[in-house]
């Protein structure tokens, strides 16, 4: 094939892409004016009142006889995100057709950069935040000796790309163990971060709340860090999308990844990665960092992308290149997309407001039957509150470090009491040896009697196993 022909056909798709790009975009547009209207039966009002609490609790699948306090690993998606995903998916078993057409998941990104404070050009929605960050760490352009700024409270799904990057390219991962327990504050996790920071330094990353122990770290504070040092930013977000009213604009930071499964209750399967893709000097007026989309159907087959754009207009849709992976997924988009939706509907601060009333009421209970040091958990610094709480419920030492009692406390929760909980481990400072913490994490399909029951059941199952 010569220079010409190719660079024939590559117009092609590109005028056809263009076309119906452009056409696809006015209808997405008008579908985000539309967001919320589609579900006339989800409530609105405070989650709080109990009777608008049954309704959202009616929106969803699950066992009456489970008290499911684990949406730190997976939520349940509510019925009607269910029923679009199989018509969907019926629908394209019936009538087959194009499955790669350019404007795939147009609407979807277009709902979710409005829901979540970004453009649709920032977005690509992916497979869950295990596939976010690892195309995110595999598309920055680092090398030998080129250092990341971790915590050794990452998810693995974060670690073990960090570990490939080490083991393959040479680049150094530099982990920190923050302080835990109820007096931990925001800033002496910057302090933390800072006192790392050496001349080889070229990215900082952390998790916007550690799956281990339910902390919120300040992301705002550290995006602001990384600016004052010209680092890149990569947050693990994972448990940000349906927990928190977000802006990712304002977070500040240049990519982060989010589970579409834990508290968005989307479809398993799906998530979204951010990616910085244009300066907005208030938020952050670095450069932005050089990034491949690693896995991309539409990347050129010849030639490259423009020079990335050093002002508020976007140069090129970086999303579009992230979400072009090959015979898309037509029915996990729209279904996230309603996910969020039914969420915005509810309202994201009013779901963020009650599910941190309900874990201040979990930390609170803890705290009065095993005391305040039990909690791994922040208490004091509300800025670092979120919706899961993790302690340790074993008086006696040894068998605080036994992870068989955790393995056994966790499945006779659920098998003696009905209660869907789980155990975390990680390491603390100062020490060589890893803790175990019962970690719970409600959503807004949980109410306080659920909370209560799982505590006075935890009390009963702790007394039972000393
Ligand atoms: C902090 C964190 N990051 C990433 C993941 C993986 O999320 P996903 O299932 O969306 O890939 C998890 C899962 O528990 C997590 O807790």
């Amino acid at each position: 094939m010569t220079q010409e022909t190719s660079a024939t056909n590559e117009s092609i798709a590109a005028v056809l892409a263009r076309q119906r790009t452009e056409a696809e975009a006015s209808r997405a547009a008008a579908a985000v004016g539309a967001a919320g209207s589609r579900f006339p039966e989800v409530p609105r009002g405070p989650l709080e009142d109990e009777q608008t609490w049954r309704q959202v609790r009616d929106l969803f699948t699950i066992d009456p006889t489970l008290t499911h306090l684990n949406v730190g690993t997976i939520g349940s998606a509510p019925k009607r995100v269910l029923d679009l995903l199989k018509v969907a998916d019926y629908d394209f078993a019936r009538r087959p057709r194009d499955p790669y057409p350019p404007t795939t998941m147009n609407e979807p990104r277009a709902v979710l950069a409005a829901a979540y404070g970004c453009d649709p050009d920032e977005i690509a929605i992916v497979q869950g935040a295990t596939d976010g960050n690892s195309r995110i760490l595999n598309g920055l352009d680092l090398g030998e000796g080129d250092e990341v700024i971790t915590t050794t409270h990452e998810c693995y799904t974060m670690q073990a790309p960090l570990n490939l990057l080490h083991n393959r390219r040479g680049v150094v991962v530099r982990k920190l163990t923050p302080k835990l327990g109820p007096d931990q504050s925001a800033e002496e996790i910057v302090e933390m971060f800072e006192a790392a920071i050496t001349p080889r330094t070229r990215v900082i990353q952390w998790a916007a709340v550690t799956f281990t122990v339910g902390t919120t770290m300040p992301t705002r504070a550290l995006a602001e860090l990384a600016q004052r040092h010209g680092l890149i930013s990569v947050v693990d977000g994972a448990h940000l999308p349906g927990q928190f009213a977000l802006n990712l604009h304002e977070l500040g930071v240049d990519f982060l990844s989010g589970s579409g499964s834990k508290y968005q209750c989307g479809p398993m399967g799906t998530g979204i990665l951010y990616a910085r893709n244009k300066v907005l000097p208030e938020h952050n007026p670095l450069p932005l960092p050089t990034f491949w989309p690693v896995i991309s159907l539409w990347y050129p087959i010849e030639g490259e992308l423009p020079p990335r754009t050093t002002t508020r207009e976007p140069t090129y849709d970086i999303g579009t290149f992230v979400q072009k992976t090959g015979s898309a997924d037509l029915s996990r988009g729209p279904a996230l997309q309603a996910a969020c939706e039914i969420f915005q509907t509810i309202g994201q601060e009013n779901i963020q407001r009650y599910v941190h009333g309900l874990s201040r009421h979990l930390k609170h209970r803890v705290a009065e039957h095993w005391g305040e040091s039990a909690l791994f958990s922040p208490l004091h610094d509300e800025r670092l509150h979120c919706g899961m709480v993790a302690f340790q419920p074993f008086r006696n030492p040894e068998h605080a470090l036994d992870m068989n009692r955790f393995v056994e406390f966790e499945q006779r929760m659920e098998d003696e009491y009905g209660v869907n909980l789980r155990f975390t481990f990680f390491p603390v400072q100062g020490s060589d040896t890893e803790r175990f913490a019962i970690r719970l994490a409600p959503h807004l399909y949980n109410n306080r009697e659920e909370i209560d029951h799982a505590v006075d059941s935890m009390i009963k199952l702790t007394e039972a196993m000393s």
